[in-house]
């Protein structure tokens, strides 16, 4: 069975104290869940990952990187490489966000090194990819997605997936309050699975979680996440408050 994922994505929002109180409310909300084969994710920005790490018990919140540097280390001023975050605990990295290619001008050639470098530290992404508005207006969102993913991921072996979380992330619905519907989600979604099994096989498909991000809320996370091939979602303005975060759980 798949793992099923409710990841917040917390961009350049909350302070120090701001951080270490939502993360709180949410694994105290979230281990009165009692959860099974569902996992919570928080990405808080970098200054505030390690206080988030060490402020939360046993439960069952992960705490994740918005974004990493491909190179080992070095004269990279402003940048963090995956050792660094290894070396506070953290594993899983988000890559490839529609924010990070749009204002930082990150390449699908980058993102295959980035892609790498996390396999070589043995840690995990959570690749996201999604059209431009105009791409679905003039119907070439699937050839747009298709060669996202292909840049960035097909010179993978078959057993590096289980390292690999993908993320669908319509540019269009990403904090516009506009969601791809449910059946769009689905269609999207299904599609790429059936490019990984092209590509691999059909097992390999099978497996990997493929998470749906844009403008999920609590009032129409359920409809999304009853999809057959919505493994979770990718969560940025409604993470922000711990109730609709919690609601957005609950759906799960
Ligand atoms: P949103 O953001 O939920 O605010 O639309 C989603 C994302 O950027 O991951």
């Amino acid at each position: 069975m798949r793992t099923k994922i409710v990841a917040g994505n917390w961009k350049m929002n909350n302070n120090f104290e701001e951080s270490v109180n939502l993360v709180k409310a949410i694994e105290k909300k979230t281990d009165v869940l009692k959860l099974k084969n569902t996992r919570v994710i928080v990405a808080p920005t970098f200054v505030n990952l390690k206080s988030v790490v060490d402020s939360l018990g046993d439960g069952c919140v992960e705490v994740v990187a918005q974004n990493m540097h491909q190179a080992k280390k070095g004269a990279f001023t402003g940048e963090i490489s995956a050792q660094m975050l290894q070396s506070i605990g953290i594993k899983t990295v988000i890559l490839g966000h529609s924010e990070r290619r749009t204002y930082f001008n990150e390449t699908d050639e980058a993102l295959a090194e980035k892609i790498n470098t996390v396999l070589e530290n043995k840690m995990e992404a959570i690749f996201c990819f999604g059209e431009v508005l105009e791409d679905r207006k003039s119907d070439n969102h699937f050839n747009v997605v298709e060669s996202q993913i292909k840049k960035a991921l097909f010179h993978l072996k078959d057993t590096d997936w289980k390292s690999i979380v993908l993320a669908y992330e319509p540019v269009w619905a990403i904090g516009t309050g506009e969601t791809a519907s449910p059946e769009q989600a689905q269609e999207m979604h299904a599609f790429v699975r059936s490019l990984v099994a092209d590509k691999y096989s059909q097992a390999v498909a099978d497996e990997v979680s493929i998470l749906y991000g844009g403008s999920v809320k609590p009032g129409n996370a359920l409809e999304i996440f009853s999809k057959q091939d919505v493994d979770g979602g990718l969560i940025g303005g409604a993470a922000l408050n711990v109730d609709d975060f919690i609601g957005i759980i609950t759906a799960i």
